[in-house]
């Protein structure tokens, strides 16, 4: 498959440590505006029990998922011991303020 690049959002819309989750050809992602600049995307549910990512709260380069509190990198998509599992990870870039996936 072609990997494609598409516009998800605004940067002025995704304020900084609020996630977001938002729907590209049926896969829903959790996007993170995090306190460094970085934009990052993940796959939104948690490996555990599917909890929504997006409503977490980010610490550094994680989220903390809001259901047991499990730590999902936003950089591997690993989740973190003692706890296992992984995320989908996805490639983002800003171009002219607008956030873009690689999908
Ligand atoms: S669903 Fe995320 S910790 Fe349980």
């Amino acid at each position: 498959m072609i990997a494609t690049k598409i516009k998800v959002i605004d940067l002025k819309d995704l304020p900084k440590l609020i996630g977001k989750e938002v729907e590209i050809n049926g896969v829903s992602i959790a996007l993170f505006h995090l306190s460094n600049g970085d934009v990052r995307a993940i796959g939104s549910r948690c490996p555990h029990t599917n909890g929504p990512l997006a409503e977490g709260i980010v610490s550094g380069e994680y989220v903390y998922c809001p259901l047991k509190d499990w730590r999902v990198s936003l950089i591997t998509g690993e989740v973190q011991p003692p706890d296992e599992g992984k995320v989908e990870v996805y490639e983002t870039e800003v171009i002219n303020g607008e956030v873009y996936i690689t999908f």
